[in-house]
């Protein structure tokens, strides 16, 4: 961690203002003479350094917005780590201990880097501790991204199925969580069809990985995530520029291994389950086809209209089993479909949700704590675009249009009756590097719904 616990004699001092605030000081000072000389004016996510006056230090301005929302500062300070020279600071301001807690998340996310095949040049910049800041809340929010970035990051030659599971366990150790996998043909012996004809075409073979955490008596909540360690399409392979980026195909598992490592490392009075289909959708004259017709986990027939519509599968023996033991709540992430992206954009998960409560509270918790996500809709005027005449189900019915739509209520199909359920198909990558943000894979609203877990169960 980037932190350290007390300031020294060199320590910078940081100072966070905003245009407004700076504009309506009244006394003139040679330090303000000096930031107006070098043009700042406080802009957002602009800097100045003001050398030692006659009486004081020296000090480093930084621009943040103005009248922002509670949840928005968590970026405020996150582009500093990898721009600021050897050093220790600490910030000036009095912060409120949910703003610190904030910002020194923020701060330890943007010295994230993934370096496992190339050194990068280290972070030296080093943060006296916020007064105020919750530390562990902080360590636990960044040790629970980073397990999701590097997950994503990591190529697919690196990661295939049973590399998730074996990530799964090494975080279950530490936590006392019990996982068991079940590989390759033994899904079928255990009725996982779906997952197995996805996944047998790939030299590497798939498994639907379990994680069981906490009391026994605590309230049950079931996360599922999408483990497709590769997406090359399958049969209906994709084109190379779709392909590019289809390591992060796991994105949905990253998230859940994410949060759960939040979950448990806070000890939250959760009977947690974590159930991870995974899979390399690959080719191989093994590997299932268009047309093909799917048994499924629940017994529900699927005839495969699209092999690249993969996730969708897996997913819903995944779904009967979380569905199994009637938890509180059922979650699931996937990058489901390319339909989402074109909705909402990278930046915004869609949300889906058969409970209009649960869904208010992840909206709202989300925007709290700037990890939104954007409600679409379970519309049922789309059922029938998802009929098959030759099965119960077609995978994609006949029309791209809604495609986000129609993959949320084919994965309905598989949730029990009124279990509350919530399924957020996401990006999981950052498209273009921001402050805290490098490019690359990211998570997406686990902060948010981890908060949300907390204020429930906390
Ligand atoms: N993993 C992809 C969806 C995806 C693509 C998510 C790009 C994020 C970025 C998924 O398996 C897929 O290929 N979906 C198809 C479904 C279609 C064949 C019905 C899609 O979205 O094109
Ligand atoms: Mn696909
Ligand atoms: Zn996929």
């Amino acid at each position: 961690m980037p932190f350290v616990s007390r300031k020294n004699s060199q320590s910078i001092a940081i100072k966070l203002v905003t245009r407004e605030a700076l504009q309506n000081q009244k006394k003139r000072s040679s330090e303000h003479d000096w930031l107006k000389t070098n043009g700042f004016e406080g802009k957002p996510g602009t800097t100045c350094f003001v050398p030692k006056q006659a009486k004081g230090q020296v000090r480093l301005f930084v621009g943040v917005k103005e009248g922002k929302k509670l949840g928005d500062e968590i970026w405020d300070l996150a582009g500093l780590p990898n721009q600021l020279p050897k050093g220790r600071y600490h910030i000036e301001n009095h912060l409120s201990p949910e703003k610190a807690t904030k910002i020194a998340t923020g701060w330890a996310l943007g010295e994230y880097q993934f370096s496992k095949h190339k050194k990068h040049a280290k972070c030296e910049a080093e943060l006296v501790w916020p007064t105020n800041a919750d530390r562990a809340e902080v360590n636990r929010l960044a040790s629970g991204i980073t397990i999701t970035r590097d997950l994503i990051n990591l190529p697919a030659n690196d990661l295939g199925p049973l590399e998730l599971a074996d990530a799964t366990k090494k975080m279950a150790k530490a936590y006392k969580a019990s996982v068991t996998v079940i590989t390759g043909k033994e899904l079928l012996n255990k009725n996982y069809p779906s997952v197995h004809a996805v996944g047998r075409a790939s030299s590497r073979a798939p498994c639907l990985i379990d994680l069981q955490w906490g009391r026994r008596s605590s309230p049950k909540i079931t996360l599922v995530g999408k483990g497709v360690c590769f997406d090359s399409g399958g049969l209906d392979i994709k084109p190379a520029s779709g392909m590019l980026n289809m390591k992060k195909d796991m994105g949905g598992a990253a998230q859940v291994l994410g949060l759960a490592h939040m979950i448990m490392d806070a000890g939250l009075s959760i009977r947690l389950r974590v159930l991870i289909p995974a899979v390399e959708n690959a080719i191989s004259g093994d590997a299932f086809r268009p047309r093909d017709v799917l048994q499924t986990r629940k017994g529900i027939t699927v005839e495969v209209g699209n092999t690249d519509a993969e996730g969708r599968l897996i997913l819903s023996d995944a779904l009967t089993e979380a569905s199994k033991d009637k938890p509180e709540m059922i979650i699931d992430f996937a990058t489901l479909t390319g339909a989402a992206r074109v909705a909402v954009g990278t930046d915004l998960p869609a949300l889906f949700c058969n409970n209009d409560k649960l869904a208010q509270k992840i909206i709202e918790f989300g925007l709290k704590n700037n990890d939104p996500v954007w409600r679409l809709p379970l519309w049922e005027g789309y059922k029938h675009l998802i009929e098959s005449n030759v099965a119960d189900l077609s995978s994609t019915g006949s029309t791209p249009f809604g495609g986000a739509i129609t993959a949320a209520l084919f994965l309905e199909n598989f949730i029990e009756g009124d279990i509350p359920w919530a399924h957020i198909d996401l990006m999981a990558y950052n498209t273009r590097a921001r402050p805290g943000r490098p490019e690359g894979g990211e998570a997406q609203a686990i902060r948010g719904l981890y908060a949300m877990l907390k204020a429930k169960f906390g």
